[in-house]
């Protein structure tokens, strides 16, 4: 038995939570599909089992299941809402359909001996999202928590080591929740909390090591976190060996360049390759207005400097055999399989061609982001790169509305700077999923002083998400939109007016292009 919980998935986004939180208590947990074989979890030997919610109802026609033999492992499981119901049908319960379910803050009222609850108070509120519910437990176990539409809101069996609970203690809503998790992975499976920055960071190093061998590796920076943090443990792990590559498309935010200069040069001592791009990515950009001819040029661009650098570095054969990605496990999920993600967008170099084939490396694929972020916290990384708020690719090419200039794009990204700045004063910054400046290509008409001017307005934008598939405008207080709005109009030139962006997603996007 080694210390990996696996998180058997019956709907991904509450599998990845689950996840997440047993991370946070210090244990490492990997998701899997719910078709894995009792073999297969034989072979990986896993501390504990969870079994996730899921969107399904048991008798629903095809419900996803689990195979049976997984409880006569001996291996602690706890299964979960979805998860719980399928283990009392499965073992000879009974799951009802009651018509009446339960949704939101429920109350729960302990009773009977229980491992799992030990020290709770009798009665505790919980988050229930369930239309069926558990009627019978099976033979051997003991119901230690109901609620009012919840015969068996918690069941246990000791002696198997199987345990259920139908509510959601993965979620910050349910009062004991992460106890409950802490309790079951700590006492009832017993396995150490030793997953900690510390130890992902030695484990991510010797990886690197035993994979890097005494080669040279390359890393495309973006100024993105990812890339970064990914960097910064190749750094840790073979630091000589490292050639990093920046290129500036002049699309970039404000001081980004300089910082990744600072960080990696500097501070790590890593050779920096700063590819200074700017001319031609305008030059390419001329005369093009639509939003995808533009997305397209930027990548096409980026890919062919980047090449144009890996060439130069390979040409004498003594170059980079390993391509630094930095790929997060949630990508890896999503691929499906848990093989590696598709690369994809501009950033990434998936388009090199085949002549300059890399071997990956990708130190983060089995860390979420706040992992990452915590990592490169320890790693010594810049606040501002590590909480860096999300960039697209194309970067301000795709928050000019219309032609691209170097005159633009320069107005822009000191506009950007100003809302950026003053969002972080008012201590938002981290709050919000994204905060930017928008310039469509208008010029209106406005007065300053004694004078007419004839300028651009900006467009601030800024949205609360949880993952960029749905956003909504952020409400923020009319004194910092007056201050941003001031000092956009007295610190840029180029700028005359300013207006606040209040579209969710959907209907609209998060970026303007
Ligand atoms: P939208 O605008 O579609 O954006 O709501 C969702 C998230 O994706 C980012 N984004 C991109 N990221 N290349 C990227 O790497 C792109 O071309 C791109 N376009 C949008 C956007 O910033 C937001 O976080």
């Amino acid at each position: 038995m080694n210390d990996t919980v696996l998180v058997v998935d019956f709907g991904a986004q509450y599998a990845q939570l689950i996840a997440r939180r047993v991370r946070e208590a210090r244990v490492y947990s990997e998701i899997v599909p719910s078709t894995i074989s009792a073999k297969e979890v034989r072979a990986r030997a896993p501390g504990a089992i969870i079994l996730s919610g899921g969107p399904k109802s048991v008798y629903a026609v095809p419900a996803p299941t689990l195979d049976p033999a997984i409880y006569e492992l001996g291996i602690p499981i706890l299964g979960i809402c979805y998860g719980a119901q399928l283990m009392a049908q499965q073992l000879g319960g009974e799951v009802a359909n009651t018509g009446v379910g339960e949704y939101g803050r429920t109350e729960l009222t302990r009773d009977g001996a229980t491992v799992l609850m030990t020290e709770w108070p009798q009665r505790t509120t919980v988050w229930m999202s369930h239309g069926d519910a558990i009627s019978v437990a099976p033979e051997g176990f003991v119901v230690t928590a109901t609620s009012l539409e919840s015969p068996v809101a918690v069941m246990e069996d000791v002696a198997r080591r199987l345990h259920a609970v139908q509510f959601h203690p993965e979620v910050a809503h349910s009062e004991r929740g992460q106890d409950l998790l802490t309790n079951f992975l700590h006492h009832v499976a017993v396995i150490p909390p030793t997953w900690t920055n510390s130890s992902i960071i030695e484990d991510q190093v010797a990886a690197i090591r035993a994979q890097v061998g005494a080669e040279r590796v390359l890393c495309a920076l973006s100024g993105g976190v990812d890339s970064a943090v990914a960097a910064a443990l190749v750094t840790k792990a073979v630091g000589t060996q490292l050639t990093c590559v920046f290129v500036d498309t002049g699309l970039m935010r404000k001081d980004e360049g300089e910082q990744i200069e600072e960080t990696f040069t500097r501070q790590f001592g890593v050779e920096l390759i700063h590819v200074k791009a700017q001319d031609r990515f305008f030059d390419a950009l001329a005369g093009v207005t639509d939003p995808e001819k533009k997305r397209k040029i930027i990548g096409e661009l980026f890919i062919r400097e980047f090449e144009a650098v890996a060439r130069d570095l390979t040409k004498d054969g003594q170059g980079p055999r390993f391509l630094v990605q930095g790929t997060l496990y949630p990508d890896v999920i999503e691929s499906g399989s848990g093989h590696a993600a598709n690369i994809k967008s501009h950033h990434n170099v998936g388009g090199l061609p085949a002549d300059l084939s890399f071997d990956l490396v990708e130190p983060l694929r089995t860390l979420f982001k706040d992992e990452v972020r915590r990592v490169g916290e320890e790693l010594g990384l810049p606040a501002e790169i590590v909480w860096r708020q999300p960039f697209p690719g194309p970067g301000l090419g795709v928050r000019i509305v219309g032609e691209v200039t170097r005159e633009r794009a320069e107005i822009l990204r000191n506009a950007d700077f100003v809302v950026v700045d003053e969002i972080k004063k008012a201590g938002l910054y981290r709050e919000l999923w994204q905060s930017f400046a928008v310039l469509p290509v208008v010029r209106t008409v406005g007065v300053m002083g004694d004078g007419r001017t004839y300028a651009y307005p900006i467009i601030i934008r800024a949205v609360t998400s949880d993952d960029a598939m749905t956003a909504d405008w952020a409400r923020l207080p009319y004194e910092l939109i007056e201050r941003i709005a001031n000092r956009l109009i007295r610190e840029v030139e180029g700028v005359n007016r300013v207006a606040l962006d209040v579209t969710s997603k959907p209907p609209g996007t998060i970026e303007w292009e």
